[in-house]
């Protein structure tokens, strides 16, 4: 199983912060936001992962992250050419890079500290299908997608930032693909927002019977407003003095 994890998009909301960087160098705490993902796909187990980013900072991650040998793995780099394009449009880039492996995705704002590497194991063996994983909000889920699982656990259904959330389980930006995923973006129309959504794509899967969906602890995404940054700031110091994090 291969990775590629997302680092484009304009952060226009995290201006001024971000009008000459690209958000995922911005600092959380001791580290550059883009180190939280990188080490998730250790734990994993992911070795070769493919970094998407926006034409004006893919040279800055090369410089930053080099071959990726700081962590363990192989880095590749990739261009998306349209920033804004939308998740589905950034996974789309790793296609020739997958080779027909399955893809674990992360999205490069995202920190969390769960391991993923069994749930990768178990997905490995997988005929086919989709993870993706979800966190119980203690706030509005409405800014996020939206997952709903019966008591069983099976998804019922999810939507982008509904006006009227059908349950508190946001989905996060942490998801596992089979091979076919290229296939189901060649379909997906652009949103409203001008975006091939992910969470159209994650519908393919619904509607074939094929998604699953995990529950983690915590996560974060530092991404979204200064607010979130500052939060994710305060919660990796915390969790760095209570040894839980480096
Ligand atoms: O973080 C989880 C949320 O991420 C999910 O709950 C939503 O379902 C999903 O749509 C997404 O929501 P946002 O609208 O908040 O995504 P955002 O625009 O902040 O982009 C998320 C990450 O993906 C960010 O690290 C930048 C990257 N990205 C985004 C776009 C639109 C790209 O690399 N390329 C893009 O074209």
């Amino acid at each position: 199983m291969k990775g590629t994890i997302l680092a484009g998009g304009l952060a226009t909301r995290l201006r001024p912060l971000t009008s000459v960087t690209n958000k995922h160098l911005l600092p959380v705490y001791n580290k550059p936001m883009i180190f939280y993902v990188l080490e998730a796909m250790q734990r994993a187990g992911i070795k070769q992962v493919l970094l998407t980013s926006s034409p004006d900072h893919n040279g800055d991650f090369a410089n930053l992250l080099k071959t990726g040998d700081e962590f363990g793995l192989r880095l590749y780099y990739a261009v998306q050419q349209n920033p804004t394009g939308g998740i589905a449009d950034g996974i789309a880039l790793a296609e020739e890079f997958a080779g027909g492996e399955k893809l674990l995705v992360l999205l490069g704002d995202n920190i969390f500290n769960f391991n993923l590497r069994n749930t990768v194991s178990e997905f490995e063996k997988k005929e086919k299908g989709a993870v993706v994983f979800g966190i119980e909000m203690d706030t509005d889920s409405k800014q996020y997608g939206v997952v709903e699982i019966n008591d069983d656990g099976k998804v019922l259904s999810i939507e982008e930032k509904p006006e009227k959330p059908k349950s508190r389980i946001a989905q996060t930006g942490i998801y596992m693909y089979d091979h076919r995923v290229f296939d189901f973006i060649r379909k997906l129309k652009p949103s409203a927002r001008k975006q091939l959504e992910v969470t159209d794509l994650n519908n393919f899967y619904l509607q074939e019977g094929t998604l699953e969906c995990k529950i983690i602890d915590w996560w974060i995404d530092a991404g979204t407003s200064y607010d979130e940054l500052l939060r994710a700031n305060m919660m990796v110091a915390k969790k760095v003095q209570e040894g839980e994090l480096k």
